[in-house]
């Protein structure tokens, strides 16, 4: 499949009009009330709002993970109310990554495992796959501890092996969920400086939700939700 533009400048991202509502019992709430956003390729943008102002809600949607109520998302240039699975399932293997907060990793498989996964998945060659892992994990420097299980590492470590299996796929965008939440504040700078590096010698894209107002100044760009909208 086509990759789309890689010059800085073009649009990889846009939301219109996005609104989710969730039925509780016999109400309605509206966790997104209407968001408009674009990001454009080589961006690093951080999502920033309260606890329970809806941003891992746009972020599942913004990946496809999730569906607007109402609205619309252009990822990559494909209208995501009318992708197919398999072609969603394609964009996930090769195109963006996520990260998500907790429970990253796979339990039961090494973090070599883990790193290599998506490649396995996409059906790419023993060989090339070791090849791949051994790059990613040179750049992150993360070459020790890759037989340990998930539970054999800390929490830094399994979070910079999931940028690791992230970024094997050389996506164009990555979603990160407050990747640096469960983090000490040296641990979390370190997978800030990775993250940062991943930005600029890469030139992947990232949308981060962060809690922290010193991780957000690491993006080149910061959007505030508040009350279902981004605050201008
Ligand atoms: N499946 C669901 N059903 C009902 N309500 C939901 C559902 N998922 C999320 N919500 C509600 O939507 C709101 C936004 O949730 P979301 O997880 O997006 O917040 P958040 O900004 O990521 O918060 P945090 O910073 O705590 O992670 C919350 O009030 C939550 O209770
Ligand atoms: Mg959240």
């Amino acid at each position: 499949m086509g990759k789309v533009g890689s010059e800085k400048g073009c649009r990889i991202l846009e939301a219109k009009g996005v609104k989710k509502s969730y039925a509780v019992g016999d109400r309605t709430v509206e966790v997104l009330k209407g968001i408009d956003m674009v990001v454009e390729d080589g961006e690093f943008v951080a999502v920033l709002g309260e606890s329970g102002s809806g941003k891992s809600t746009l972020l599942y949607i913004l990946a496809g993970i999730d569906r607007p109520t109402e609205g619309s998302v252009t990822l990559l240039g494909r209208d995501l109310a009318s992708v197919t699975d398999e072609v969603m399932a394609a964009m996930r293997r090769r195109e963006i990554s996520f990260v998500y907060q907790f429970d990253n990793l796979v339990p039961h498989l090494t973090a070599r495992e883990n790193i290599i996964l998506p490649l396995r998945l996409d059906g790419r060659k023993e060989k090339e796959c070791a090849e791949v892992a051994a790059e990613v994990c040179r750049f992150l420097g993360i070459e020790e501890r890759l037989d340990n299980l998930p539970r054999q590492l800390s929490g830094g470590e399994q979070q910079r092996v999931a940028l690791a299996r992230a970024l094997v796929t050389s996506p164009k965008l990555i979603f990160l969920d407050e990747p640096t939440g469960s983090l000490d504040k040296e641990r979390g700078r370190q997978v800030m400086e990775l993250l940062d590096r991943i930005n600029r010698e890469k030139g992947v894209a990232l949308v981060m939700v962060t809690h922290s107002a010193a991780h957000a100044d690491y993006a080149s760009r910061k959007i505030e939700i508040e009350d279902g909208l981004i605050q201008k």
